[in-house]
């Protein structure tokens, strides 16, 4: 098969955790026969260096031309501490998400055993604790307008705006999630005070008759959060709108013991952009250090998501699950006397275990 994908590293640590889960796709595409050619662009804080622009024309026209987007990090300090500032790394992700009309996060929150002992909650709570967050990625608080300050400066405001095609198309989506799962979908809102999120419950209301074989709860957000961490094994897919589910996707990361770990999927109308859910983490840029196993994960779905390839996305995840068995971890995920490896060993022992396997 011919795959033909655009490389994005953007920012901090994301070129150091894209270049392994780069080379695992390459180790992957060799060992299985297939084309793979790849292009890298700018994207997020190095893109506004370079051009002025977080997102530049190159870097989209780039985006539509490929069949998928493998994608690091974006966000810098020197942006972060200066609230005036008129380009923000952040757009570039935004305008990203928008123009490839990527509606649908997916966010798979699993357990790996060897990392039990790393999440803050009791194992039996957790151990075996498997589900997926999809959340909307091109409406509500993030997008909704007007947004700015009024004339004086004194107050600020911010909108939530949904229409009823948006929630629908990603709504459906969760059911037929589950419906590949273990048909049980949870709709996360606030339907108590919001407007937007009543209509998310009217909508799902209706949409739940076309899957019968569902059980479709309701949890308000504030809920779903202490439920989340009280007991996890409840969820199978969970459905909510964009903050909620920036929010509640970071709370799901504490779960399986470090943010390092959880990859995402973003699809949609046009090309589908895999990324891991951790940050661009600057403080640890160019250290070495960084934990690659989120991206690599990525990877891994990119293979399963974009090009329906299956087996080429289980090697990767053996390969994951093989490293973290062998103690072949970075610093964030490494127990008590283990001695730490660098991005680049976790990567090269990756590769060599899908060249072995
Ligand atoms: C995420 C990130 C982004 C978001 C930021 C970097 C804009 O936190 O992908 O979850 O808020 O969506
Ligand atoms: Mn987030």
């Amino acid at each position: 098969m011919k795959l033909n994908i655009a490389v994005l590293p953007g920012d901090g640590i994301g070129p150091e955790v894209v270049e392994q889960a780069l080379n695992a796709t390459i180790a992957v595409c060799e060992k299985y026969n297939h084309e793979l050619t790849y292009k890298h662009a700018l994207v997020g804080a190095c893109a506004i260096d370079e051009t002025g622009n977080p997102y530049p024309d190159a870097t989209h026209e780039l985006c539509m031309q490929s069949d998928a987007v493998l994608f690091g990090a974006i966000g810098s300090p020197k942006y972060d501490n200066d609230p005036s500032a008129k380009v923000r790394p952040e757009q570039g992700l935004l305008a990203m998400r928008k123009n490839l009309g990527l509606f649908a996060n997916i966010r798979p929150v699993t357990t790996f055993p060897s990392l039990i002992h790393k999440s803050p909650l009791r194992s039996d709570l957790i151990e075996g604790a498997d589900f997926m967050c999809i959340r909307e990625l091109t409406g509500g608080l993030y997008f909704g307008r007007p947004q700015g300050r009024s004339e004086d400066g004194n107050t600020a405001y911010d909108t939530c705006v949904y229409s009823r095609y948006e929630i629908e198309r990603i709504v459906r989506l969760a059911f037929e999630y589950a419906m590949k799962r273990r048909k049980k979908l949870t709709v996360v809102d606030k339907a108590n005070i919001l407007a937007t999120s009543r209509m998310w419950r009217e909508v799902a209301q209706e949409i739940a008759k076309d899957f019968p074989e569902v059980e479709t709860e309701f949890l308000y957000v504030d809920n779903a959060a202490m439920r989340m961490i009280q007991w996890p094994k409840s969820f199978d897919v969970m459905v909510t709108e964009n903050m909620f589910g920036d929010i509640l996707t970071d709370e799901g990361s504490v779960i399986t013991g470090s943010m390092g770990m959880l990859p995402s999927a973003s699809v949609g109308t046009y090309t589908s952009v895999f990324e891991p859910i951790h940050g661009s983490y600057p403080q640890a840029a160019g250290k070495n250090i960084a934990n690659p196993l989120a991206t690599i994960l990525s990877a891994a779905m990119m293979f399963e998501y974009a090009f329906n390839l299956k087996e080429e996305a289980e090697l990767i995840r053996k390969a994951v699950a093989a490293s973290m068995d062998a103690n072949v971890v970075t610093e964030d995920i490494a127990g008590e006397g283990v001695k730490a490896s660098s991005t680049k060993e976790v990567g090269q022992w990756i590769v060599e275990y899908i060249k072995a396997n």
